[in-house]
């Protein structure tokens, strides 16, 4: 893994989605309502590695994914692949792109053609983007389903015949199929049974060794995030919140609301359980945001500041990032610090 070459680079984005306008806001004369679904993002993924994407539902992973694809275009901002502004490509660098970066999507029920077999799903995805002459599709195909450990006889079979994990090995070998260099990975393992999980994460992990895939893994489980990512970006209100190297934010989390995360799952690590700062307060709304710290109603630590200027992401050492007024906050023992960040 070389990580200081960022393959994909978020860089300020924001997205919103108006609301229907309704009469009575017209008449009165006020704008359209607008969920801000991201607001100001900014995160690197570099080359080789596997980041991690988690938080609340609602908080923007999906929406953050999609633009990373460019299933949707931000409002502001841009999304870069390769230093490129991938809003700007045109024709056949679009192609490429679309070759290169490639999405699995969490249901592998609807993402499948009920009406093709294996073989002409992969295929598909083969001659779409030409990859290999007709004479070699059937050879490539079965290479691919070994890569994710298919029954050879898989080819012939219809999505309907399978488990949802050997489905969404399906998907990952359609993925494949077009050498990609990027995989986003929305929620891929979430509709599975938690038995079935671990077996397609594993799979995942090897693959992106093998292939040297970069990968973006999307979820909301905190366990198979730190088995997979290398770094991890805690999302919370379409901002990020911290990025850090996924140890180092399972055991030292250098933000408050990564900290109330993980003691919401104290499962995860023996040294946070019975720690009692779990999320509390209400969470604002996405429609009308608070002018400065998203988590100030709910963070344990608030003070003045974090009620009018919102903190932006710095550096905190051991290579973590933070968007806090806090340069350091509190195992309770510690007495909390009110310092400028770095
Ligand atoms: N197409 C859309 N139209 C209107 N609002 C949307 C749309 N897509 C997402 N949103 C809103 O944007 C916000 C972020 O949604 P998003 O799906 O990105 O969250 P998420 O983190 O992926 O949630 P989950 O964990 O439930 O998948 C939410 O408030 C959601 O309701
Ligand atoms: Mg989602």
């Amino acid at each position: 893994m070389s990580p200081q070459i960022p393959i994909i680079s978020v860089d300020g984005v924001t997205k919103r989605f108006a609301f229907p306008h309704s009469l009575a806001r017209r008449l009165s004369g006020k704008p359209p309502l607008a969920v801000h679904a991201l607001n100001d993002v900014n995160l690197q993924v570099y080359r080789g590695e596997t980041l991690g994407i988690v938080g609340e539902s609602g908080c923007g992973k999906s929406t953050l994914a999609r633009c990373m694809v460019r299933l949707l275009d931000p409002d502001g901002g841009a999304v870069r692949f390769e230093g490129r502004d991938i809003a700007e490509l045109k024709s056949s660098e679009r192609r490429g792109f679309n070759r290169r970066v490639q999405m699995i999507f969490q249901d592998p029920y609807s993402s499948l053609n009920p009406r093709m077999t294996v073989s002409q799903i992969i295929g598909e995805a083969l001659s779409v983007h030409k990859m290999r002459p007709k004479e070699q599709i059937a050879a490539r195909i079965t290479e691919l389903l070994e890569l994710v450990r298919l029954p050879g006889d898989a080819a012939a079979r219809y999505p309907h015949e399978f488990s949802g994990g050997q489905r969404q090995r399906i998907g990952i070998a359609r993925a494949l199929a077009v050498e990609p260099d990027v995989i986003v990975a929305d929620e891929l393992v979430s509709a599975l049974d938690v038995s079935v999980q671990a077996q397609v994460v594993n799979l995942l992990l090897q693959l992106q060794e093998q292939l040297r895939l970069t990968v973006v893994f999307v979820a909301h489980d905190l366990r198979l995030v730190r088995h997979i990512s290398h770094r991890v970006a805690v999302m919370y209100l379409g901002q990020v919140m911290e990025i850090s190297p996924s140890e180092a934010l399972f055991t030292s989390p250098r933000h408050p609301y990564s900290k109330a995360l993980l003691d919401a799952a104290p499962e995860l690590d023996p040294a946070y359980r019975n720690r009692n700062v779990a999320t509390r307060g209400e969470l604002p709304s996405p429609v009308d945001l608070p002018p400065g710290c998203p988590f100030a109603g709910r963070c344990p630590y608030v003070f003045d500041r974090c009620r009018t200027e919102r903190p932006l992401l710095t550096p905190r050492g051991n290579a973590q990032f933070a968007a806090c007024h806090l340069t350091s906050f509190g195992a309770e023992d510690q007495p909390v610090t009110h310092e400028r960040p770095l």
